[in-house]
């Protein structure tokens, strides 16, 4: 196979835009697609301070890369989440930081969980949700955690990982039970709906994880190779399998999927859906919550 543009042997070929580059264009291509989605939907400008959300795996590491590639405002931040007594959460860190000691002007924060609340995440679930796995739990703490130092840090937007085939797999899921509400809320950005929660973007939404994973490899990242020990057979990772034995029989089909549930989105598919919440401020925390009194971080310290 050889590259389409200067037709040096390539180091990957892209079935679904019948595209193979070798590694000088495949490291220009990905900037180049990633520019086009910032811009596409919206998510940023020059000027804007985006913090990336970095796991220590492939996409995230990738992406702050790009951003940082591509001129941007683009800074650091790593949930140290306690998980297997710390053995993949201490891991995961030492990939970003080894990630940005290489680089000039790649700073990031770290917040971690048990210091900074007392417990870690593999405790808290253990406690609050009696012993099944933390996965849920654990979401809601990232997400909690992402929104407060975005908006400490007077962050324009939050930058995560999130490539296609993460997408497509929640897309299926939530398209298999016709969840119209969870529906009409995933899309590459999330806009702010308080002035205490920052724009949420996701720059990879249209690469393949094998791209991602690739740019990683040539580029020379490092990164943590194993998953979460929690997502090990994962109904999400059955769905990424699904979906890549449909890619294999039609080259294409998961880009499809997204791109023309995004089309018809657009034309207003789940327009009706879309429902107003209203926010309150947490009596503890200050943090937007649809609950009243306390929103739901603060409730899990409480019990
Ligand atoms: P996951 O939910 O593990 O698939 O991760 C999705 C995205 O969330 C990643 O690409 C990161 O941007 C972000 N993320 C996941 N884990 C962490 C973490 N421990 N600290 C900061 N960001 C994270
Ligand atoms: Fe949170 Fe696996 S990363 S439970
Ligand atoms: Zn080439
Ligand atoms: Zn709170």
């Amino acid at each position: 196979m050889k590259c389409r543009k200067c037709g040096a042997v390539a180091v990957i070929n892209m079935r679904q835009h019948k595209l193979a580059l070798c590694d000088e264009h495949f490291l220009e291509w990905i900037p180049q697609q990633t520019q086009r989605a910032i811009r596409k939907y919206r998510m940023f400008g020059p000027r804007d301070r985006i913090l990336v959300a970095v796991s220590g795996g492939k996409d995230s590491l990738s992406l702050w890369d790009v951003l940082l590639r591509l001129g941007y405002q683009a800074e650091g931040l790593y949930i140290h989440l306690g998980i297997d007594s710390g053995g993949y959460s201490d891991s995961s860190l030492e990939y970003v930081e080894r990630f940005a000691a290489a680089r000039e002007g790649a700073r990031f924060r770290v917040v971690d969980v048990k210091a900074e609340y007392g417990q870690s995440v593999p405790e808290l679930a253990r406690r609050t949700h009696r012993g099944r796995k933390p996965c849920a739990l654990c979401g809601l703490v990232k997400r909690y955690i992402m929104n407060r130092v975005a908006y400490e840090g007077g962050y324009d937007a939050i930058a995560t990982g999130h490539n296609l085939d993460d997408e497509v797999a929640v897309l299926m899921q939530n398209t298999l039970r016709w969840q119209t509400g969870y529906l009409a809320r995933q899309a590459p950005v999330l806009p702010s709906t308080h002035p205490k929660l920052a724009r949420k973007v996701k720059p990879f939404v249209r690469l393949y994880e094998r791209e991602t994973a690739a740019y990683a490899i040539v580029r020379g990242i490092e990164y943590i190779y194993d998953e979460c020990p929690y997502a090990v057979g994962s109904t999400t990772n059955f769905y990424k399998e699904l979906l890549n034995q449909l890619e294999g029989r039609s080259p294409g089909a998961k880009l499809g999927f997204y791109l023309s549930f995004l089309e018809a989105k657009r034309q207003g598919a789940f327009s009706q859906t879309k429902e107003a919440l209203e926010l309150n401020e947490c009596e503890k925390c200050g943090q937007p919550t649809t609950a009243p009194g306390l929103c739901a971080f603060c409730r899990l310290w409480e019990r």
